[in-house]
């Protein structure tokens, strides 16, 4: 299991969490340089394959500074409820949805996705972007999600994932190994924040080997979709409907 901080003993959770808490102020502007960007297009992407089924109650899990948990708002008359661990990163996030005026649509919620603060079957769609991979147990989490949604649910995980072409995997290598430490450097003076980004993208799951992570807490249909050249996947599961 790939932790923030090697040398201590605390578990993944405490780690994550004080880790996304510490760098809180700065993850903003660090995304958009780490992802050069693409962040917002990825995200928009997401959005609309949510929108498809026009769910009313959407849960964005590892919410963190919200952004996605705005982007959900361009759904009509969807509400949205913000969930995440870090008090910090939530923090921002409620100053986010003041400032937009969009405190009727969004509830930001402190949460641990491996004990959702929601009942059973209540849920027309979760989403979490690049929060999966940090989760202290990672099937926990997942049949957290498979709970609360209703039979015909869908999640939508966007996740860090590896170009299966050998040229841009190495282009990726690249990426992660001189340009993430060095972003990392100039952003925050936790130097392991940011070897544990390009640490844990590297050993997460991807592709088929998520999916079956999704299969194995008891999602039907399961779908990914690799973006830009596989640097990140779009994964869509769905609730059975017998469930
Ligand atoms: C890389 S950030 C992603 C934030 C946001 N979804 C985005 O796309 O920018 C990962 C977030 O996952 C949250 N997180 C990690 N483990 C969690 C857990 N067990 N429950 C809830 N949130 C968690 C962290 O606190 C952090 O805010």
């Amino acid at each position: 299991m790939v932790k923030p901080y090697k040398d201590s003993s605390s578990s993944k959770k405490d780690q994550v969490t004080s880790m996304f808490d510490g760098i809180a102020k700065n993850y903003d502007a660090l995304n958009r340089v780490i992802s050069m960007g693409i962040d917002k297009s990825w995200r928009r992407k997401l959005v609309a394959m949510v929108a498809q089924k026009n769910p009313k109650e959407v849960v964005d899990v590892a919410t963190g500074t919200g952004d996605l948990a705005l982007a959900l708002t361009s759904i009509p008359n969807a509400t949205i409820t913000g969930i995440d661990i870090a008090v910090e990163m939530l923090e921002i996030g409620k100053q986010k949805v003041y400032q937009n005026k969009l405190d009727r649509r969004i509830k930001m919620v402190v949460g641990d996705a491996e004990s959702l603060p929601l009942t059973d079957a209540s849920i027309d769609a979760v989403t979490v972007a690049f929060g999966v991979r940090n989760f202290g147990d990672l099937n926990k989490g997942l049949s957290e999600i498979y709970r609360i949604l209703k039979p015909g649910g869908q999640l939508f995980v966007l996740e860090t994932s590896v170009p299966k072409k050998q040229f841009f995997r190495f282009g990726y290598k690249l990426y992660s190994s001189l340009f993430l430490p060095l972003v990392g450097r100039l952003f925050s003076s936790d130097k392991n924040a940011y070897t544990y980004l390009s640490d844990s993208a590297a050993a997460f799951p991807y592709g088929e080997a998520f999916n079956n992570k999704l299969k194995k807490v008891g999602f039907s249909t399961v779908e990914d979709h690799p973006q830009t050249f596989g640097v990140v996947t779009i994964y869509k599961a769905t609730k059975r409907i017998d469930a």
